[in-house]
């Protein structure tokens, strides 16, 4: 949700540094921006922050400075405003602060403030907490110099309650001051230099090596050291550095007008990697998979359909049951897990707040986690027993693609390691890149195109499919909805008749997805009976049929099939995006990373 980027070194254009830094968050969504700098003479911290998206905004005309930090806010408390946008002052000016998270008990802080003589001028959350530390600066008896800001700061961080990151600067000291509970939030180590981030793929620019901030850590960021220690405790800590794998070609778009096309056409690439590197994983984790009684699978949007995806490949490939939930139910299936629960716990960003709850209250009940994750370092990551990254690469387009594509290549190749077919697994992945590439083929693409097109006032589209076809209608229909904006739902072809053909009239869409597979005799009767109700019904096959209206071919390749139909999915609500002028990156009150409940 809403992204961090923080500098403090020897470079003297540092607003300039964060608004660049501020650019590469953008896809994770935001509704306003601001940067604070610190100039190298004078007192007052200089502010620009505005409703609205960065565009073509400058900060050359903020002072020049070695210290700035920068927010992209994602609106929780007040309206889209210049005024509630982050950077926060306190009363003095003197004082700074960006803000990730809800600070929940903020009102009866702000109470107490006020009778206390502080000035709000926002509506937000994050003012209360710049004002509270000014005010422990002013009453605290406090060592001198930068420690006793620290002690301020951590102070008022620690009576912060809910999950929240913050970044602190003043204008006496050359720091930042960054504390985390819940909320993401990455040191990045520079050479005279060091940065701040929400979202490792920011530092790429400047630094591979990182330390992932723990709940309740808290760090002071100096130009040549950074140091950590426990924010309760003030205990010291020593940095857990890692190596960041991602190049910062991955996180641009290149030559690509959208980070969605261009992550729709890395998917055979993805696939292919996984193929050819994945068994040994897969074997390693299958072996210990194997001996829990019972397994589920979770994640949230997308990834609670590769979830889905999962129960089906398991037990079609390795005849095992896999309970499936959506993250933020499945805190009400807690009281069957044991000791003996295996939970592989799905997730694109590894940061998204329904599924880390459920995995925190799941490990209570001494169950075993595995996260089926993109991004090293991540909380999920960290919070798991077992980990298994998806090596996607950087996904920067809101609608997940290819992450959701490697989950599924994961899950594949898992189930089949569970039968003790690992290789098969790898054979069938190497199928579905080749019927991946053909869906790419530019014949195909301009059908889609035309196709697209055609359905772009359309009011409502559904999409239909049974087994591995069901999760596919599912997230085809979210791809649609999240970008275009047409209303759509993707449906077991069965449960048609159960309600939702009452909506079916003249030319309404119908995309169904017909695989050769076990389904395709009862998917096509779906097709039939969307068709001899007025629907549209175009058919997404590995071979045509006469109640198609359209159809766009998709080669057999076995289980893995789901990966090109889904990729036939993600075009059509892309071009439909263009289509009806919209940003398909960019999707109206959506961010990429959801990390509020
Ligand atoms: O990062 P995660 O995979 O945990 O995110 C889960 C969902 O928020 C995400 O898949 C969302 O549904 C996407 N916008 C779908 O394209």
């Amino acid at each position: 949700m809403c992204g961090i980027f923080g500098y403090v070194g020897n470079r003297t254009n540092a607003a300039n540094i964060v608004l660049e830094g501020l650019k590469l968050l953008e896809y994770r969504g935001y509704d306003s921006w601001g940067v604070a700098a610190i100039p190298q003479a004078g007192k007052k911290i200089a502010v620009k922050k505005k409703a609205g998206k960065i565009g073509s905004a400058s900060v050359a005309d903020m002072p020049k400075s070695t210290l700035a930090f920068g927010h992209t806010r994602w609106a929780t408390h007040g309206g889209v405003t210049d005024v509630n946008a982050h950077p926060h002052l306190d009363c003095t000016g003197q004082i700074a602060i960006i803000h990730n998270g809800i600070f929940e008990n903020y009102e009866e802080v702000k109470k107490k403030l006020l009778k206390k003589g502080h000035r709000f001028i926002s509506e937000t959350d994050t003012e209360v907490a710049v004002h509270l530390i000014e005010e422990y600066t002013k009453t605290m008896i406090l060592p001198a110099g930068e420690a006793g800001f620290t002690k301020a700061v951590q102070k008022a961080f620690n009576e912060m309650e809910g999950l929240n990151a913050i970044i602190v600067t003043d204008t006496k000291n050359n720091q930042l001051i960054a504390a985390r509970n819940g909320s993401p939030l990455v040191v990045g180590f520079g050479d005279g230099e060091n940065f701040l981030a929400s979202d490792a793929a920011a530092l790429l620019p400047h630094t591979k090596q990182v330390h992932f901030l723990e709940d309740d850590e808290m760090a002071i960021i100096g130009p040549n050291a950074i140091m950590l220690f426990n924010a309760k405790t003030g205990e010291r800590l020593l940095p857990k550095k890692q190596r960041l794998t991602w190049t910062t070609a991955e996180a641009e778009k290149g030559s690509y007008p959208y980070f969605m096309l261009k992550e729709i056409y890395e998917q055979p690439g993805v696939v292919a990697d996984i193929a050819a590197s994945g068994i040994g994983q897969a074997q390693k984790m299958a072996d210990k998979l194997k001996k829990f009684r019972h397994l589920y699978m979770i994640g949230c949007g997308t990834a609670s359909y590769a979830a889905i995806a999962g129960e089906y490949l398991f037990s079609k490939i390795a005849r095992r049951h896999a309970n499936v939930a959506i993250a933020s139910e499945f805190g009400y299936h807690l009281e069957f897990l044991t000791r003996e629960s295996f939970v592989v716990a799905i997730s694109q960003s590894g940061e998204t707040m329904d599924i880390l709850e459920s995995v925190k209250k799941t490990k209570g009940k001494g169950a075993t986690i595995l996260a089926l994750v993109n991004v090293l370092g991540s909380t999920l990551y960290r919070e798991a027993h077992e980990k298994m990254l998806i090596g996607a690469g950087p996904e920067k387009g809101v609608a997940s693609t290819k992450a959701f594509i490697g989950m599924l290549a994961h899950l594949t190749l898992l189930a089949y390691a569970v039968a003790g077919r690992g290789q098969e697994g790898a054979a069938v992945l190497t199928l579905a890149v080749k019927s991946m590439k053909a869906v790419l083929a530019d014949a195909n693409i301009k059908r889609l195109k035309a196709l697209a097109a055609m359905l772009r006032n359309k009011n409502h589209i559904f999409a239909i499919g049974r087994g591995l076809s069901y999760p596919t209608a599912l997230e085809t229909a979210l791809k649609i909805k999240e970008i275009s904006y047409i209303h759509a739902e993707g449906l077991a072809a069965g449960e048609l008749k159960h309600g939702p053909l009452a909506l079916v009239t003249r030319g309404t869409p119908c995309i169904a997805f017909l695989p050769n597979d076990e389904t395709y005799g009862a998917n096509l009767a779906g097709a039939m009976e969307m068709k001899a109700r007025g629907g549209f019904v175009i058919g997404i096959s590995h071979k045509p049929h006469e109640v198609f209206d359209e159809f766009i071919k998709v080669g057999d390749a076995r289980e893995g099939t789901i990966m090109p139909n889904v990729m036939v999915g993600q075009l059509l609500a892309y071009y439909l995006t263009l289509e009806r002028g919209f940003d398909p990156d960019m999707p109206r009150n959506l961010a990429k990373s959801v990390t509020v409940k």
